[in-house]
């Protein structure tokens, strides 16, 4: 018989070479227990989660914890279909009217995940005859969103507007046009230029969506974005999001203005085909929502720690690049020294995430973490610590050697 597997035998390798440089298996971590504030246990000791996505920390939000509760014992643990076969339950259809309100915009669609909105959005959106140009450095999602629909998909170079001029500027006029970004990206962490993205996209009458995953809590004085903090925001014709970060549970949206979006439901197949939100979901992210919204400080103290680590790291000599965020993509010299320094991260009760192609460009390894608003000071300092002895492993033993 032909061996249906066979194709997999370069990943086995890719793996195996990953495992034995790393001196363990980083996509086989176990969380054997896990607190409020940004800390878990793995390998039977207590860590510091530093590549979690839980911006505000509002995991472990008592009132969210008791909505869904609540949610869970009036509706049930799930909803057992899609809302086009099994109906909507109140509950979505009030979070969409919430998520509409929390953006100032006339239409929202919930997504059971950010990842499936991208996906169900863009695929149903752009069809044969009209072109998507993204972001080069842009999410899976949004790769396969494209694919999934029958435009045409240009890449651009990551956050060069002028390249998605040149772009734009070659393509028919009579053709429809969709440019997508993000706002702050997921594993560098750097923005977008979007101010000047979205005068690229106006110039050639093309519409524009922006993915807020990593930016929705975060930035904005509303904590509604990139766009909000830009002051962008009437430019922008698709806001994208997810509750699986600020917002702390799981789910995704997209917001517009366009009366149109309605029709998305009717289109998008990963809205059509899966099931919906759970209740204890929706109710969970309505209450962690009101939170970003009405609590500036949660945004004030993630700011606060954010410049913690970041300064610490920058002062230490890694290479973070010049965006200061939450998602701090430090960049390794090579594959094989940011395996070794991922796992000693960990040896020193530091968890990051382990960013590797393709979540990177070719060749790019970078330890990542996202900082959070429930990170203590002390938390902070275990992981600057943490990496000052990895900096010496990799940069001072390196250049001791090399003197030699
Ligand atoms: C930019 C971006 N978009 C979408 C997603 C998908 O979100 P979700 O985890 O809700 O599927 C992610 C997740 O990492 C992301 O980083």
């Amino acid at each position: 018989m032909p061996d249906i597997f066979k194709k997999f035998n370069s990943i086995k390798e890719l793996h195996n070479g990953i495992v034995e440089h790393a001196g363990s298996d980083p996509l086989a971590v176990r969380i054997e227990g896990i607190q409020s504030g940004g800390q878990a246990k793995i390998r039977g000791r207590d860590c510091v989660l530093m590549g979690s996505n839980n911006y505000l920390g509002l995991t472990f939000d008592q009132d969210a914890i008791n909505a869904s509760c609540q949610a869970v014992q009036e509706c049930g643990t799930g909803t057992t279909g899609s809302r086009a076969a099994n109906g909507s339950y109140a509950g979505h259809q009030d979070l969409e009217k919430m998520v509409a309100d929390f953006y100032g915009l006339d239409k929202a669609i919930l997504f059971t995940t950010g990842y499936q909105a991208n996906v169900g959005f863009l695929s149903a959106i752009a069809g044969k005859g009209d072109y998507i140009l993204i972001d080069s450095e842009s999410h899976a999602s949004i790769y396969d969103g494209c694919k999934l629909s029958n435009a045409t998909t240009l890449h651009f170079r990551h956050n060069d507007p002028k390249d998605l001029e040149k772009r734009l500027a070659r393509l028919p006029v009579e053709a429809c046009k969709l440019v997508v970004t993000e706002g702050i990206f997921s594993m560098r962490g750097d923005r977008a230029p979007l101010k000047e993205i979205a005068a690229a996209a106006k110039k050639y009458d093309a519409y524009l969506m922006v993915d807020e995953a990593h930016s929705l809590g975060v930035l904005g004085k509303n904590g509604r974005g990139l766009a909000e903090e830009e002051g962008v925001e009437d430019q922008v014709d698709f806001i994208l999001g997810t509750f699986s970060k600020s917002v702390g549970t799981i789910g995704g949206f997209c917001v517009s203005n366009h009366a149109e979006l309605d029709i998305v439901r009717l289109a998008a197949r990963s809205y059509l085909f899966t099931a919906s939100l759970p209740s204890s979901i929706v109710a969970s992210a309505g209450v962690t929502l009101s939170r970003i919204k009405n609590e500036p400080e949660l945004r004030a103290k993630l700011w606060e720690n954010t410049t913690l680590l970041y300064d610490g790291l920058k002062n230490m000599g890694f290479d973070i690049g010049s965006d200061k965020n939450p998602v701090i993509g430090v960049f390794m010299p090579s594959l094989q020294e940011g395996l070794r320094a991922w796992n000693q991260l960990l040896e020193n009760n530091v968890y990051v995430n382990l960013a590797l192609p393709p979540a990177t460009p070719e060749g790019v390894c970078l330890l990542r973490c996202s900082v959070s608003a429930g990170h203590t000071t002390e938390q902070i300092e275990t992981v600057l610590n943490a990496f000052s002895i990895i900096y010496d492993e990799l940069y001072i033993e390196d250049k001791v050697s090399a003197a030699e």
